[in-house]
C-alpha cells in the first residue's frame, strides 16, 4: 500500500438520506460476539465501536436474526426479533455514533442454512424441498475440527416448505425488525438477499421449485424479496435507508443465479424503493474450493466486474465487496464502476485502516494475510478471531495504561520477535532486538515465499521495527555474556522452533533435505549441513544471491526459482502439514512432480479450514499425489516406500526428498538465561508450533505482561 492519497475512497458519500464521511464500509460479518441470548452486550458493542473509532464511514452488523432464535445460522448471533433486544441494540448504535460512523443492521433469516434450527430440532424454512446436497465440504476438515463443528452434532433435518401463511409471517418479521432497527438508532438496514439464506433460496432456481406465484420465472422468485422490501419500507417510512445484499451469481451451481438475473433483480428492488445494492456472490457449498471463490474470495477484486455490471444497470449506489485493496477500490470508485467499498478481513486485521489512509500513513496499516482464521473459526462454532490482530473481539477487555521504561532485549527477528519489539517500543520501553541472521524475518520469509499473501505482513513488521527507535543488531548471537553487558530488566526469547529430522529410515541419504535446508537454499542462508548436500554450483549461486542482496527480494526468488532450482524432477515431501503443503504447491508450480506423504489421518494441520479447502483442491488439480494415513515410511536412494491408507504398498520414485516435519518448541535458551538470573518471556514457535497467529498472539501477551508489571 504505497500510495498516499485515496481521494475517491475517502470522499463523502450518500445512501438515500444517509450521509457518510467516506466510502469505506465495514461489510457484514457474523462475528458470533453477541451474547448467547441474542443481546448485544459489551463485547460486540466494543468490537463495532473500534471500527467506528478507526474511521469507517458505515458499519453493517453481521447477520441479525429477524426471527431469532429461528433462522439463526451461528451461535452468539445478533437477535433483532423482539423489543427486548432494544437496549443492547441501542447501546451499539450509540457507541458507533459517538465516533462519527453510521451503522446499519443486516436483517437475516438463515432458511436452509439455519444451523441453529437444525441443532435445536426446529424445522428449517425453505421455498421447496431441496435436492440432496452433493459433494462433501467436510472432507477438508481435520477430525478434531469435525468433532467440534456445530453441524457435526446435527442428527436430522426437517424441512418446512413455506406456506403462504409462513411467507406472511416472515414478511412481518422483517418489517418489525426494520422498525426495531430504526427505534434502536440504526441509520439503515441491509436486507440479506444472498448467500443461500432464506430470501436467496427463493431467488435461486435451484432451490426454488415452487409452482405458485413465488416460483418459476424471475419475477416470481424475487416476489418474496420485493414483498419484504415493500413491508420494510412501510414500516420505516420513506426516508430511512433500506437496501439489499444480492448474489451476483452462484459459482459452481449449474442453473443457479446468473449475473443477468442479478442485474434484473437489482433493477426490480430499485423500482421498489431500495436505496442501494450490496453486490456479493454465493457458491456450491459442497465444493470445498468454492468457499473462497464467492463472497469471501481468495482472488483480489473477484466480484468487482459483477458489481460494475449491476452499477451500469441501476441508478442507486452500489456497494462492492470481496478482497478489494484500497488502491483498487479508489480506482473503481473513480472510474464509476462502484460507489462504496465494503471491507471485511482488512478491517479485522486493522480497524484503523481508514484513519491511517486519511492521515497519509498507508504503510502503517496492519495487513490481512488472507489466512481465513477469522471465518474458519465461525465454521467450528467459535467467535471470530484474527491471526494478525489478537485484540479483535477482545476490545471489551480494557487494557491498563502500559508502564514503560524498562530495558528489554528481544532475541530473534522472526514474526514473534519483531512484533514483541514493536509492541514493547510502543509501550515506551527501551528495546534491543538481536538477530543472528543478516536480515529480519525469520521463518516469515519462507512463509511469504510459499504464500505470497504473507509478504505484506513481513514488510509491515520490518517497516514498523525499522522506523521505531529499536536498537536492531543483526548477525548477533545472543549469549549470556552479551546479555550481561546489555543488563536488561526483561528478556523476550523468540528464537523459533528446532527442526530435527524425525527418525525415518533413510533420512541421512544425500538427496534428503529438511524444511530448514530448503529455506536456507532458497533464501541464500547456507549451512554446513546444506553444503554437504548440494553441489558447488548451487552453493555458489546461492552465495552470489545472498551477497548481492537478491535473495532478500522475494519476488526475485519467486522468479529465479521458476528457472532453476537444485531439486530433481520428482520430489517426495514427507509431512503434509502447513509447511509441507505450501511447499508442495510452490514446487509443483515450478514443474516438479510432487507427492506428499504423511502418517496423519488428514492433511493440512496448521492451515485454517477455508484455506486448507482451497489448497488441497489446488494440489489435486495440479495432479499431486496426496497420501495421508501412511505407515512404514522409508526413504531409499531413488524412491520413498510406504503403506497407504488402504493397506497397499507404495513406492514413489524420488530424486529429492524433503522432510517437512519434526518441528518442535525449544526452550533451551530460555531456561539457560533463567538459570543465569534473567527474567524471561517466551514468544512464538519456541513455545510450540503456532505459526503466524501464535507468534502475533504470543507477542501481544508478552508485551502486556511486561508493561503491566
Ligand atoms: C468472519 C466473517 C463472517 C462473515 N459473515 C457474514 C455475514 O454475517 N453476512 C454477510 O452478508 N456476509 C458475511 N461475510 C462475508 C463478508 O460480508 C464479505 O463478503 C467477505 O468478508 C469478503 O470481503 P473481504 O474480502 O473484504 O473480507 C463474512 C465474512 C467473514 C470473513
Ligand atoms: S484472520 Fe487472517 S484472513 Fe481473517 S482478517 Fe485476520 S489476517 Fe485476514
Amino acid at each position: 500500500m504505497s500510495r498516499t492519497s485515496y481521494l475517491h475512497l475517502l470522499a463523502p458519500g450518500r445512501i438515500g438520506t444517509m450521509a457518510l464521511r467516506n466510502r469505506i464500509v465495514v461489510t457484514a460479518m457474523g462475528a458470533s460476539l453477541a451474547e448467547p441470548d441474542g443481546h448485544c452486550g459489551e463485547r460486540i458493542v466494543r468490537y463495532h465501536e473500534s471500527q467506528a473509532k478507526g474511521g469507517a464511514g458505515l458499519i453493517i452488523t453481521g447477520v441479525a436474526g429477524v426471527a431469532w432464535p429461528t433462522g439463526a445460522n451461528q451461535v452468539n448471533q445478533i437477535a433483532i426479533s423482539d423489543d427486548r433486544f432494544l437496549p443492547g441494540l441501542t447501546a451499539l448504535t450509540e457507541a458507533v455514533h459517538a465516533h462519527g460512523a453510521k451503522i446499519a443492521a443486516q436483517l437475516h433469516h438463515g432458511g436452509l442454512i439455519g444451523v441453529e434450527d437444525m441443532l435445536a430440532g426446529r424445522p428449517v424454512w425453505a421455498p421447496s424441498l431441496p435436492e440432496p446436497p452433493t459433494g462433501d465440504f467436510t472432507e477438508a476438515f481435520l477430525l478434531e475440527e469435525l468433532a467440534e463443528a456445530p453441524f457435526g452434532r446435527i442428527t436430522s433435518v426437517t424441512i418446512q416448505v413455506m406456506t403462504k401463511a409462513d411467507i406472511d409471517t416472515l414478511i412481518a418479521q422483517f418489517a418489525a425488525a426494520a422498525s426495531r432497527a430504526r427505534r434502536a438508532g440504526f441509520d439503515g438496514v441491509e436486507i440479506h438477499g444472498g448467500h443461500g439464506y432464506l430470501l436467496s433460496s427463493f431467488i435461486s432456481p435451484t432451490t426454488n421449485r415452487r409452482t405458485d406465484e413465488y416460483g418459476g420465472p424471475l419475477e416470481n422468485r424475487v416476489r418474496l424479496l420485493v414483498e419484504v422490501v415493500r413491508a420494510v419500507r412501510t414500516a420505516v417510512g420513506p426516508d430511512f435507508p433500506v437496501w439489499c445484499k444480492l448474489d451476483s451469481r452462484e459459482e459452481g451451481i449449474p442453473g443457479g443465479i446468473t449475473i443477468d438475473e442479478a442485474v434484473r433483480t437489482a433493477q426490480i428492488v430499485e423500482e421498489e424503493g431500495a436505496n442501494a445494492i450490496t453486490v456479493s456472490a454465493y457458491h456450491d457449498a459442497g465444493k470445498p474450493k468454492l468457499h473462497s471463490a464467492s463472497h469471501t474470495p481468495h482472488e483480489p477484486g473477484l466480484n468487482l466486474p459483477f458489481a460494475a455490471r449491476i452499477k451500469a444497470a441501476v441508478g442507486i449506489p452500489v456497494i462492492a465487496s470481496g478482497r478489494i485493496e484500497p488502491v483498487l477500490g479508489d480506482e473503481k470508485i473513480a472510474d464509476g464502476s462502484i460507489d462504496f467499498v465494503s471491507m471485511g478481513r482488512k478491517l479485522l486485521a486493522d480497524p484503523y485502516l481508514p484513519q491511517k489512509l486519511a492521515e497519509g500513513r498507508p504503510n502503517d496499516v496492519l495487513p490481512c494475510i488472507y489466512c481465513y482464521t477469522c471465518i474458519s473459526a465461525i465454521y467450528v462454532g467459535k467467535p471470530l478471531r484474527c491471526a494478525v490482530n489478537p485484540e479483535i473481539g477482545f476490545e471489551y477487555l480494557h487494557r491498563q495504561s502500559p508502564k514503560g521504561g524498562k530495558r528489554v532485549v528481544v532475541i530473534g527477528g522472526g514474526p514473534g520477535g519483531m512484533e514483541s519489539a514493536r509492541r514493547l517500543r510502543a509501550d515506551g520501553h527501551q528495546v534491543t532486538l538481536l538477530e543472528q541472521a543478516s536480515q529480519l524475518g525469520g521463518t516469515l520469509r519462507i512463509a511469504a515465499l510459499a504464500y505470497q499473501a504473507n509478504e505484506p505482513l513481513l514488510d509491515w513488521l520490518r517497516h514498523q521495527v525499522e522506523s521505531s527507535r529499536i536498537d536492531v543488531r543483526l548477525r548477533t548471537r545472543a549469549t549470556p555474556e552479551l546479555l550481561r553487558t546489555l543488563s536488561p530488566d526483561v528478556v523476550v526469547v523468540a528464537t523459533g522452533a528446532v527442526r530435527g529430522l524425525p527418525p525415518i529410515p533413510g533420512n541421512d541419504l544425500p538427496h534428503v533435505m529438511s524444511g530448514d535446508d530448503m529455506r536456507r537454499l532458497m533464501l541464500g542462508e547456507g549451512s554446513q549441513e546444506l553444503a554437504r548436500k548440494v553441489g558447488w554450483a548451487t552453493r555458489m549461486a546461492s552465495k552470489i544471491g545472498a551477497a548481492s542482496g537478491l535473495t532478500s527480494n522475494l519476488d526475485f526468488v519467486r522468479q529465479a526459482t521458476r528457472q532453476w532450482m537444485p531439486l530433481g524432477r520428482r520430489v517426495v515431501i514427507i509431512g503434509g502439514e502447513l509447511v509441507g503443503l505450501e511447499l508442495a504447491e510452490f514446487l509443483s508450480e515450478r514443474g516438479r512432480m510432487v507427492t506428499v506423504v504423511d502418517e496423519a489421518p488428514r492433511l493440512g494441520a496448521g492451515l485454517t479450514i477455508v484455506r486448507r479447502m482451497r489448497l488441497l483442491a489446488e494440489l489435486k488439480e495440479h495432479g499431486l499425489g496426496l497420501f495421508p494415513d501412511a505407515s512404514d515410511i522409508r526413504i531409499e536412494p531413488d524412491r520413498v516406500c510406504f503403506t497407504d491408507q488402504t493397506g497397499n504398498a507404495q513406492a514413489i520414485d524420488a530424486n529429492s526428498v524433503i522432510v517437512a516435519k519434526g518441528a518442535a518448541g525449544d526452550s533451551t535458551l530460555a531456561r539457560q538465561l533463567e538459570a543465569e538470573g534473567f527474567k524471561v518471556h517466551e514468544v512464538g514457535d519456541c513455545t510450540g508450533i503456532g505459526y503466524i497467529e501464535g507468534a502475533m498472539r504470543g507477542a501481544a501477551r508478552a508485551a502486556k505482561e511486561i508493561s503491566q508489571i
